[in-house]
């Protein structure tokens, strides 16, 4: 009888198990990806990636046409993603200009992206005027007073949005939390319409939306519904008092990405279905021009796509209280752990079909007690040598990845109908003092 694995579900589709028992992902024995390319190493599916642009853009766009699915390049961008989405017709949120960069480097084009941010530098605000960023959305008074006094010397009228917090409690981790009032990002419900108002009157840019994003990992849909509830009753209040027409709603990101079996994400389908009914009869109750839909999907876009995968160093048996399995890897790659509790699911890819007989602990490598990155899960008898691998690693990961204990950052590789190409190298220790002079 084979054995049931109900893990596998939450890597790329196209994973599975070789003759040998090896997992094996967009047709590539991830075994043999380890050996040649080394570990740790995240691995990207490419067809699960465009599977899961076009599922946004299909799901959305077949109940609300003028859907714009923009990704938030915060989850993962590199050259090689940035061509995936151009030719996916996906657009950008970039919330600096390193991200943008990054975009403009792989010939993305500027007009698709959307310039996010609670500190924009001056600098950085000229380069997207010189670069042609299509959308910047101001996040307060002093940068859109900067942003007016920048465009009126450089002869330009950018098109901006305004972030607002729409009071929305969205249920997510307090530091992924993003809608409430009390937060670092956007202008509070009760400062908009000053800010639409100043908006309105400074000459050098052309107020064409609104923008709210309330936090991430939402498992449930009511709060969206929420925020588009309060994102247009304050757009009729505009257009009431300052004759403002709302071109624009954008709605930011925050859709949930699975990460453990028995904490399942609503589809793609569900959080479309409830968004775009609400925006249509919301619009039609307050008989206001439905506006252009936008979505910032991160991680609900890029995570499933990507699996990390580490070589089993040390096994540290503490007896009576644990077993450590030690990785090369941990918190210098993926950090979510140590500083959201954030779970995830393994499986040991070179030992997918055995049954499991022990607890272990994946512990880092780095000198922290909290590199943990998984607590007490079941696997096969796990030794020296074997090759874990962790779904659900796509977003968040890579981005947040440091050079702690002057370790290196790892490699990346996509694969697809069993060709497994390099999109990032591994650093080498030359990298570790490339800009350092003595
Ligand atoms: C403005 C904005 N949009 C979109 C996102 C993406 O969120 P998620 O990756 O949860 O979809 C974020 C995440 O912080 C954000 O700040």
């Amino acid at each position: 009888m084979t054995k049931q694995i109900p893990r596998l579900a939450l890597f790329p589709a196209t994973t599975e198990l070789n003759q040998k028992g090896h997992l094996t992902i967009g047709g590539f024995d991830t075994v043999a990806l380890a050996t040649e390319f080394g570990t740790p190493l995240y691995v990207f599916d490419e067809t699960g990636l465009r599977n899961k642009c076009r599922e946004f853009k299909q799901e959305f766009g077949k109940r609300y046409a003028r859907t714009t699915v923009v990704y938030a390049s915060k989850a993962f961008l590199n050259k090689a993603i940035a061509g995936i989405l151009k030719e996916e017709g996906i657009w950008l949120d970039a919330v600096s200009a390193g991200e943008f960069s990054i975009a403009r480097a792989a010939g993305f084009p500027m007009q698709q992206v959307y310039f996010h941010g609670n500190n924009k530098s001056a600098e950085e605000l000229y380069l997207a005027i010189e670069w042609g960023i299509g959308h910047i959305v101001v996040d307060n008074f002093q940068e859109m007073a900067v942003l007016n006094e920048l465009a009126g010397k450089l002869r330009v009228r950018p098109s901006i949005l305004l972030r607002l917090t729409p009071n929305i409690d969205a249920h997510t981790h307090r530091f992924l939390s993003t809608g409430v009032t009390d937060s670092k990002f956007g202008f509070p419900l009760s400062y908009g319409g000053e800010a639409v108002s100043k908006a309105l009157a400074s000459p050098n840019v052309n107020l064409v939306g609104l923008h709210c994003h309330i936090g991430s990992s939402i498992f449930e849909v009511q709060p969206f519904l929420d925020a588009v509830d309060n994102m247009l009753k304050f757009a009729v209040e505009m257009k009431q008092k300052y004759s403002f027409e709302l071109q624009q709603l954008d709605i930011g990101g925050g859709f949930a990405l699975q990460y453990v079996v028995d904490n399942p994400a609503p589809p793609v389908a569900a959080y479309a279905e409830a968004i775009t009914s609400r925006m249509a009869a919301k619009c039609k109750e307050l008989k206001l021009n439905p506006p252009e839909l936008l979505i910032e999907p991160g991680r609900s876009m890029v995570g499933q796509s990507g699996v990390a995968l580490y070589t089993v160093g040390a096994i540290k048996e503490v007896p009576g209280v644990r077993t450590f399995a030690c990785v090369d890897g941990g918190m210098g790659d993926n950090i979510r752990p140590a500083i959201y509790d954030a779970k995830y699911e393994a499986v040991a890819a070179n030992k997918v079909s055995e049954n499991d007989t022990q607890k272990v602990t994946i512990a880092g490598k780095y000198c922290e007690s909290g590199d943990i990155l998984i607590r007490d899960i079941d696997l096969p008898e796990i030794t020296a040598g074997d090759i874990i691998a962790i779904p659900s690693c796509g977003a968040y990961c890579i981005p947040m990845a440091s050079n702690y204990n002057a370790s290196l950052k790892p490699a990346i590789v996509m694969v697809k109908d069993g060709q497994a190409r390099l999109i990032r190298r591994r650093e080498t220790y030359k990298d570790l003092v490339s800009t350092d002079f003595v």
